[in-house]
C-alpha cells in the first residue's frame, strides 16, 4: 500500500490526525537515511556520530513530514487554500503538497532574504507567492491578518498536525537504534517547532513503552537568531524575549519563535542544552559535512558546530552515542556555499582564526 511506503503513514496509529487515511496526501516522504559521520567523529573523539539527514525528503527538507500531514487534515476538512508565511522550506513543503492535493497555496516570504532554490520550488509547484518587505516574524503578521478575514487553512508551524508528521523521525531515530535510543539528539533552533515535535514523538514512545528512555534533546541556534539561549541563560523567573534576528543561515533567521515554551520543555525535560553558534562556526562545520559525501544547508550546520561546543564543554562523554538532526539539503542554498569557498561569504574579521581551517578543508577536498 502506498502509505506504507510514507515515513510518516507507516506509524498512523500513532497519528490520531484524519477520520480517513485515504484522505492522506502523500509524496512518499520520510525513511531518510542515517548517516555515519566518521571524519567528523573521529575529529571530535566520537565513535557513534550519526546524521539523520532529513533534506533526503521529495521537496528537500525536514518540513515534508509536518506537511503530508497538516495538508492531509486541510484536504479532508474541505479546504481549498493552504497558506504560510516562511524563511523558504515551509513554503517550498507547503507547494508541493499542495500541488499534490490538487489545492491551491499562498506564501509570503521575506524579500531577499531566503534562499533562491527555496523560492523557486514554492513557483514551480504553482504556489501564488508574495514578497514582502520585512522578515519572517512581519510575515507572519501579514498572514494571521488574511487567514482571519479568508478561508485560507493556515499552516504554520503552530499548526498541530504538523508536530504530529515532525515527530516521526524520533520514531524512525529510534528504530534504527532497535528501539535503544541514542544518547544525544542535536537540533537546530528556529522557530522551533521541529525540537518540540522530536521531543513530543521520543515522549510519546517512553509512555508506550517502545523505549526505555529518551535522548538528550539540545536545541541550537545561530548567534545572530538566539532569543531561546537567551531565554534559558536568563534564569528562573526571566521573561522570553524576541530580537532582531541576522544570519546567513536564513532558514533559523528567526527573532520571535512561536513555539518557544514547548521546545524550551524539551531541552530541560531531556537534561539537553541551548547553545548558539557564529556565522564563522557555521560555515566550517558546513564545510566538513560536505566532505562527509554528504552536504547540509547552512542552518543544518549548526548542529555539528554546537555539538563541537558541548564536546569540548564536557556535555557530550566519550563513548556517547550522538545523532545531528540534518534539516535541509545542500541544494537549497547554493549561493551560500560558492560564496564559502569563493572566500566571500566571511567578513575578514568573522574569518580570522578559521582561515587555517579553511585552507586546510580545500587542501582536503
Ligand atoms: N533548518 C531548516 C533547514 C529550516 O528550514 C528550519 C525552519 C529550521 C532548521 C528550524 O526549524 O523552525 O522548527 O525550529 N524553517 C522554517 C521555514 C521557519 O519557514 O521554512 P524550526
Amino acid at each position: 500500500e502506498l502509505l506504507d511506503r510514507s515515513g510518516v503513514w507507516r506509524f498512523r496509529e500513532l497519528l490520531p490526525i484524519l477520520d480517513n487515511f485515504g484522505n492522506a496526501i502523500t509524496l512518499q516522504e520520510g525513511n531518510t537515511p542515517l548517516y555515519q559521520l566518521s571524519r567528523a567523529g573521529k575529529a571530535l573523539g566520537l565513535d557513534q556520530l550519526y546524521a539523520k539527514h532529513q533534506g533526503m525528503n521529495p521537496s528537500g527538507s525536514f518540513k515534508d513530514t509536518g506537511m503530508t500531514a497538516a495538508l492531509s487534515v486541510a484536504r479532508e476538512r474541505g479546504f481549498q487554500w493552504v497558506a504560510c508565511a516562511s524563511t523558504g522550506n515551509t513554503s517550498a513543503a507547503m507547494a508541493a503538497y499542495a500541488a499534490r492535493a490538487g489545492m491551491r497555496s499562498l506564501v509570503l516570504i521575506p524579500e531577499g532574504k531566503i534562499a533562491w532554490g527555496k523560492l523557486s520550488q514554492a513557483m514551480d509547484y504553482g504556489a501564488v507567492t508574495c514578497q514582502l518587505k520585512t522578515d519572517f516574524d512581519g510575515c507572519l503578521r501579514v498572514l494571521l491578518e488574511i487567514v482571519r478575514e479568508a478561508p485560507i487553512y493556515l499552516l504554520n508551524s503552530m499548526n498541530p498536525y504538523r508536530l504530529e508528521g515532525q515527530k516521526t523521525p524520533a520514531l524512525e531515530i529510534a528504530e534504527a537504534f532497535d528501539w535503544n535510543v541514542p544518547d544525544h539528539l542535536i537540533v537546530p533552533g528556529g522557530n522551533l517547532a521541529n525540537s518540540s515535535a522530536l521531543g513530543k514523538g521520543f515522549k510519546e514512545m517512553k509512555e508506550l513503552g517502545l523505549v526505555a528512555r529518551v535522548p538528550k534533546i539540545s536545541v541550537i541556534q545561530a548567534a545572530g537568531a538566539n532569543p531561546l539561549v537567551q531565554y534559558l541563560g536568563a534564569g528562573v523567573g526571566a521573561e522570553f524575549k524576541s530580537v532582531e534576528a541576522h544570519t546567513r543561515a536564513t532558514a533559523i533567521r528567526i527573532g520571535n519563535p512561536a513555539s518557544w515554551k514547548k521546545a524550551a520543555r524539551v531541552v530541560e525535560e531531556t537534561g539537553g542544552w541551548c547553545l548558539d553558534v557564529t556565522e564563522a562556526e557555521i560555515a566550517i562545520a558546513k564545510a566538513e559535512i560536505g566532505l562527509e559525501g554528504i552536504g547540509c544547508e547552512p542552518a543544518s550546520a549548526v548542529t555539528l558546530a554546537g555539538l563541537k561546543k558541548l564536546r569540548a564543554q564536557g556535555s557530550v562523554a566519550n563513548g556517547d552515542s550522538v545523532v545531528l538532526l540534518l534539516t535541509g539539503h545542500t541544494l537549497k542554498d547554493a549561493d551560500y556555499t560558492i560564496d564559502f569557498h569563493r572566500g566571500t561569504l566571511l567578513r575578514p574579521e568573522e574569518a580570522a582564526g578559521h582561515e587555517a581551517v579553511i585552507d586546510g578543508l580545500r587542501r582536503n577536498a
